[in-house]
């Protein structure tokens, strides 16, 4: 199926879904662009898959982003219960809707359930951060990204390794996009009023004298072997450097469940605190000495602020931040850790002069050019 799109009211209908934190960074400056073009009848889905006040609304009031049209509701579940109440949610929404386009970003549960139940309804989809790969099947965001591109007909990628990884696995040059980074756009339309932030004074910090640590993912947490070893290194870098800890949701229930809430009281050198904002997080980023994370997004925009980025994960679908020479990738052996990171306190920073292709601030503008100019897509 392939022509114009519908153009109601002379307008093309879009919507754009929201469900976890990373998602709303990313959909900002789409919003923003969508606004300014004045061509859509703009519709923002929120599946509430993040729901909590410091995963889901800090972020619409630092981004001043509009109260979603439809809040879905979906919380948290099992991946199959949260996915089939996205996809069942969703579904009613697009049958009464009936839009032109669905955009979905990242790879979370509702990226993929909102594309497989735009497919179903023969609605084109399009996906931003299309193509990146860990090759590890075992991260349930690889299962989301393998499959949300397969059923989408704007493959809008953010590097040049993620368009290799779509041209390998055979989607046609037509579907794929390099558009760059849509995050780097928000951290570039931020950076300057995050600096009026007030966090490193709340936390009583001067600016690169302590390291971030972020921890979220189910095989660091959930496996407790994985969450002592880290356990492990970060008891011997607070020695040395303070470590701020901003705990997910999910690290802290675990933190309860595995009985590990004491030990990291006793580290005297780690500042455990609730979940930032983007404004504040972004703050504490910039005028840190290095950052621990197992996090996706916190590997790109690292690359930016050129601050050292320790991913605490055996791989990456950022291939291209290691490229840059920011992240080091370096897993959850506590030895490992604790090296790099000790080394990491000597070394000064090497200042780069290149940055990725396109992570440049303008990817949301080339995003909405492109499907303005384009007919309705070609299904795969
Ligand atoms: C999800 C995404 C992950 C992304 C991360 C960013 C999937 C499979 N995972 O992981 O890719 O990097 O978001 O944060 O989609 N919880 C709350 N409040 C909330 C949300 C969650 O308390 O607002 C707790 C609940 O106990 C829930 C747990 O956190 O069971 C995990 O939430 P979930 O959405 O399943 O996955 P995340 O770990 O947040």
């Amino acid at each position: 199926m392939k022509g114009n799109f519908r153009m109601r009211d002379g307008k093309i209908k879009l919507i754009s879904v929201v469900g976890a934190r990373p998602n709303l960074v990313k959909i900002f400056p789409l919003l923003d662009e969508i606004k300014r073009r004045g061509v859509f009848k703009s519709i923002l889905v929120h599946t509430g898959q993040h729901y909590s006040k410091d995963m889901s609304e800090v972020f619409f009031k630092d981004f001043q982003l509009p109260h979603p049209d439809i809040y879905l509701g979906i919380g948290s579940g099992t991946h199959a219960q949260q996915t089939a109440r996205v996809m069942a949610g969703f579904e009613e929404v697009l049958m009464k809707e009936r839009p032109d386009l669905v955009i979905v970003v990242g790879d979370v549960n509702s990226t993929m359930a909102c594309a497989v139940t735009c497919a179903k309804l023969h609605i084109p989809v399009a996906h931003i951060e299309a193509g990146l790969r860990s090759f590890d099947r075992a991260m349930p965001e690889e299962i989301n990204r393998i499959v949300t591109d397969s059923v989408s007909n704007y493959l809008f990628a953010p590097s040049a390794d993620a368009v290799n990884n779509l041209k390998k696995e055979g989607f046609k040059e037509e579907n794929i996009f390099f558009v760059g980074n849509i995050m780097i756009d928000s951290l570039m339309r931020l950076k300057k009023k995050s600096a009026d932030s007030a966090i490193l004074n709340t936390l009583g910090l001067n600016k690169k004298d302590y390291a971030v640590l972020t921890l979220h993912r189910p095989s660091n947490v959930d496996d407790r072997i994985a969450f002592e070893n880290i356990l492990d290194a970060v008891g011997e870098i607070q020695k040395r450097v303070k470590i701020v800890f901003p705990a997910h949701p999910r690290t802290k229930k675990v933190l309860r469940k595995f009985g590990m809430e004491k030990r990291f009281q006793k580290l005297k050198g780690v500042i455990l605190i609730e979940p930032l904002g983007y404004l504040d997080f972004l703050q504490l980023m910039s005028n840190s000495r290095f950052i621990m994370t197992d996090s996706g997004g916190i590997q790109e925009e690292t690359t930016i602020l050129k601050i050292p980025c320790l991913t605490l994960r055996d791989n990456t679908e950022r291939p291209i931040t290691v490229k840059m020479g920011t992240n080091t990738i370096v897993g959850n052996d506590a030895k490992k850790i604790t090296n790099v990171a000790l080394r990491m306190l000597k070394v000064k920073p090497e200042e780069r002069i290149s940055l990725p292709k396109f992570w440049d601030g303008k990817t949301a503008e080339r995003i909405i050019s492109i499907i303005v100019k384009k007919k309705r897509p070609f299904f795969i």
